[in-house]
């Protein structure tokens, strides 16, 4: 059974999940290399960031980079990581500042070792910061993340640490990158596909969904709270019956 359903019809997410798509056709639409569009899309991350703490959202995760991107072009993923790695080094003492606390989800091995550095002093530099959880999803696939859990519990299971009669719904989770977070309330997807692509799913189980046509370079504070004010209208089941 799912813990403490909130089916209070005012209530705003206090965790989102977005999926930022739309980037490459933002560029293109505009003559340029679709590098452009992923910087235009980074500069929309913070507004999105400093919005939340207005909105009540306490937890926001962004999906930056999935474990199927690798199949884009080198010049693609080279420049995104790049680009990460910029981000990152441009944005921590702000990102420290505001009170946000980063975390990143995925698998680290295949990033590269100036990347994964500089990722471990933002989780570090911001670790004492509890205003708004931001966790960046990086090399990130849900069935990854699965596998990558069930590898972890299988050992435990192999160590004698867990019993296999013992292994429910509770237990999984524990084993999952977003272990320490909430599940997501609301998962938004920009740029009018209406798609998972293996973001959070398993956490996303009882999640409302909301597809917006912006993409995500255009994609704005405001959207955000309509996006946010229409899931408050909604009454969340999950699976029960109405009371
Ligand atoms: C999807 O658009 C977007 C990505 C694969 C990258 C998302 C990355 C950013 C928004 C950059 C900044 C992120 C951080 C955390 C600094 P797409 O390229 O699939 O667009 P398309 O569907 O129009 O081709």
């Amino acid at each position: 059974m799912p813990k403490d359903p909130d089916t209070t019809p005012t209530a705003g997410p206090r965790h989102v999940a977005i999926i930022m798509d739309g980037n490459g056709r933002w560029a293109q639409a505009r003559g340029r290399p679709r590098l452009f569009g992923h910087h235009a899309g980074a500069r929309r991350v913070r507004e999105v960031v400093e919005a939340c703490p207005r909105l009540g959202i306490k937890y926001l995760t962004i999906f930056a980079f999935s474990t199927e991107n690798w199949k884009r072009t080198q010049v693609e993923v080279a420049g995104l990581m790049s680009l990460f790695r910029r981000y990152i080094t441009k944005e921590t003492k702000t990102l420290k500042e505001n009170g946000i606390r980063v975390r990143f989800i995925g698998d680290r091995v295949r990033l590269d070792a100036k990347l994964t550095e500089l990722m471990d002093t933002l989780e570090h530099e911001t670790e004492q910061n509890d205003l708004v959880h931001l966790t960046v999803a990086l090399n990130y696939g849900g069935r990854d993340e699965v596998a990558r859990a069930t590898k972890r519990l299988a050992r435990d299971v192999a160590k004698g640490v867990l019993r296999p009669e013992d292994v429910d719904e509770e237990t999984l989770p524990k084993y999952l990158d977003t272990r320490v977070l909430p599940d997501p309330d609301l998962v938004i997807r920009t740029s009018g596909e209406a798609r998972i692509s293996n973001f959070l799913l398993w956490q996303s189980a009882y999640s409302e969904y909301e597809f917006s046509d912006t993409l995500w370079p255009d994609f704005t504070a405001a959207e955000l709270e309509r996006l946010c004010r229409s899931y408050g209208a909604r009454e969340r089941r999950f699976g029960a019956v109405p009371a």
